[in-house]
């Protein structure tokens, strides 16, 4: 009976979250203006870790950052993925700051803790309901993995 009790509180406390979420979404609008609240960042970054497979996690990346490769990838990211996310990686640009979410400073922790595996899955399936695309298709797949680890501490600064 009590387990009952606590199972049915359970549900309602889910329920009123639920609720007051969607109300809170659609009072503060569908406006790419507004910044993402503490909350729904920590949500959807929490939710998108979770969401990698544990084999693409621990996958290694092939490359060594030789000079070759890194100069390869910078001008490989200064074509494809500074629009968004800058030269520096610090996502201060027009597009990168007005997207919603917008794009993220990728010199900090936030970033630079994702380990090979969580980057390479990240840059090669995109972030659903995001500006961040999906890089997947074959011929671009070496140059990805070579910006792949500039976007470890080697990127340009
Ligand atoms: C059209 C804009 C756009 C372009 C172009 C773009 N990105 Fe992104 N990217 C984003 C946005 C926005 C996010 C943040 C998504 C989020 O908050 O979940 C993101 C997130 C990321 C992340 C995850 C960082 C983190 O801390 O969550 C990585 C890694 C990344 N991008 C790499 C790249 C690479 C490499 C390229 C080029 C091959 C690229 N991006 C091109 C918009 C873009």
């Amino acid at each position: 009976m009590r387990k009952g009790r606590a199972l049915f509180f359970l549900v309602l406390a889910a329920a009123v979250i639920t609720i007051a979420g969607v109300v809170s979404v659609i009072r503060r609008g569908f406006s790419a203006r507004e910044q993402p609240s503490a909350l729904e960042n920590y949500l959807a970054t929490s939710v998108r870790a979770l969401g990698v497979p544990t084999r693409a996690r621990n996958k290694k990346n092939p490359f060594l950052p030789s000079a070759d490769v890194l100069a390869e990838a910078r001008a490989h990211f200064a074509d494809h993925c500074a629009l968004c996310h800058a030269n520096d990686g610090g996502g201060k640009t027009e597009i990168g700051q007005n997207l919603y979410p917008r794009a993220p400073d990728m010199r900090l922790f936030r970033t630079q803790r994702l380990t090979d595996g969580e980057l390479y899955y990240t840059i090669h399936n995109g972030i659903r309901l995001t500006g961040m695309p999906a890089w997947g298709a074959r011929k671009i797949k070496k140059m990805t993995l070579g910006n792949w680890s500039c976007s470890y501490d080697t990127c340009p600064s």
